[in-house]
């Protein structure tokens, strides 16, 4: 039975990737202490209440907390861990590159917990933040510094988890991809995903730290770059007057290009795509190799929105008109405002001199922290009402049945940059790529 193999993991950083993480390992069976720095996150935990919104997740955290889920602020918990996950944000600078002070700091500290174990007792130290190749021996070296033990070992299992899909990726993914340099390392990730390996079968990748991490950003890389590609083949469509979504269905349906990640429009955000992208060119850069197609998917994603812009000016001078943007969220199912395209589309509204009045099922508050000074609608028909344009970002189901709501603007003039909206008679349709 698994219960006999239940693990003692501590999941160092209670952010979004650790926090899903310790929830989804305590619903496995296994004994999970969070540690985090911040007090107010771990008394939430103690509470049972989840510090972010990801379906399902505030579900499991009331199910184990104080059971299988303990929360810290203090690593005394490490010395008896079988596996310590180090799960901690690295912020990027201006150039892109990512800032790994803080994760060398939890890892030096996780290293200074475990110091007076015998090593072959020491848990084994996982990075599970997103950290480029060479930035995985700065890890590894702040860890061993601190356990005063130069030949300490440090394992690598990246994330692939979406937004908004967390929990159930986890219990579902595609692959695992344990980076070790030892059989101890990888039997104990082995062990810690036992349950999952049994259910669903993954694809298990078993490599180095190094090739694990490259692994991730390799994902990320070719995901954005596959979205940058159809979104230029889709501006070239949208010059020819052709449909780019017709011409991805059936690209799609040749399984060399596979049909998921091919919907053109206003292009990608969030925490991950755009940080990653850039973390990686940086790397490489560092390294001597500058990489032409991930800079080239970086500045096609920089200029959809200027190229949904230039749609509406075809039509519309926006100065001192109201224009309503629907859509706040990076995508549809979060609140998440980071890297959303709705950003630039904003400014470039403020900067035509519009009055922006913009409207978000749940991500309006984020928005509004950003970007105080515009107008935000408690529905989307407010937000139209009045309005000589309107601008589609994120793919929220409820835009797709608005219909009357488009009869109140002054203008009904639509430009989608998501392929949500039906034109309707007496409409001014404009798909960003078809
Ligand atoms: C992404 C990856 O999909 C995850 O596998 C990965 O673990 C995660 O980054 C991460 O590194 O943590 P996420 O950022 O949650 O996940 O969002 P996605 O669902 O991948 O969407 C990213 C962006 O691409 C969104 O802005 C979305 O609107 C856009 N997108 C996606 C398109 O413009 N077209 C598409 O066909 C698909």
């Amino acid at each position: 039975m698994y219960e006999d193999r239940r693990l003692r993991i501590v999941v160092v950083g209670s952010g979004y990737v650790g926090t899903t993480m310790a929830a989804s390992f305590a619903d496995l069976g296994h004994q999970v202490t969070a540690v985090d720095i911040d007090e107010d996150v771990v008394e939430a935990l103690h509470a049972g209440d989840a510090p972010i919104h990801e379906p399902g997740l505030a579900d499991l955290i009331e199910r184990h907390a104080g059971g299988n889920l303990e929360a810290s602020t203090v690593y005394d918990s490490l010395a008896g861990a079988d596996l310590v996950y180090l799960a901690v944000q690295t912020p990027t600078d201006e150039a892109g590159n990512i800032d790994t002070t803080a994760l060398e700091t939890a890892a030096r500290m996780s290293g200074e917990a475990i110091a007076d174990q015998p090593p072959a007792e020491r848990p084994v130290i996982v990075i599970k933040s997103t950290v480029t190749p060479p930035h995985v021996e700065t890890i590894r070296a702040a860890a061993a510094a601190g356990a005063g033990d130069e030949t300490l070992e440090v394992a690598m299992n990246p994330e692939f988890l979406r937004e908004g899909s967390a929990v159930s990726d986890f219990r579902e993914p595609d692959k695992l991809v344990f980076g070790t340099s030892s059989q101890r390392g990888d039997d104990m990730l082995t062990a810690a995903f036992e349950p999952i390996i049994e259910a669903t079968n993954p694809v298990v990748i078993r490599t180095d730290p190094d090739t694990a991490a490259m692994i991730k950003y390799a994902n990320n890389a070719f995901l954005a770059a596959k979205i940058s590609l159809i979104n230029d083949l889709g501006n070239i469509c949208k010059e020819f007057g052709i449909d780019a979504y017709e011409v991805a269905d059936a690209i799609g349906a040749d399984d060399r290009i596979g049909e998921q990640f091919l919907r053109s429009g206003v292009g990608w955000g969030g925490s991950c795509f755009p940080k990653d992208v850039r973390a990686i060119i940086q790397a490489a850069t560092a390294a001597g190799y500058r990489p032409a197609v991930l800079e080239a998917a970086v500045a096609v994603n920089a200029e959809q929105p200027a190229r949904m812009l230039e749609l509406l000016d075809e039509h519309v001078d926006v100065e001192d008109q109201r224009v309503a943007v629907l859509g706040l969220a990076f995508k549809p199912g979060t609140d998440d405002v980071r890297n959303s395209r709705a950003i630039p589309l904003i400014e470039g509204l403020q900067e035509r001199g519009a009055n922006v009045v913009a409207y978000d099922p749940v991500a309006s508050e984020e928005m509004q922290a950003r970007i105080p000074e515009i107008e935000y609608a408690k529905s989307a028909a407010r937000a139209l009402d009045g309005a000589v344009g309107a601008l589609i970002v994120t793919a929220w189901d409820e835009f797709e049945t608005l219909d009357d709501a488009f009869d109140a603007m002054d203008r009904q003039l639509v430009v989608d940059g998501r392929r949500v909206i039906e034109p309707r008679p007496g409409m001014t349709y404009e798909g960003l790529t078809w």
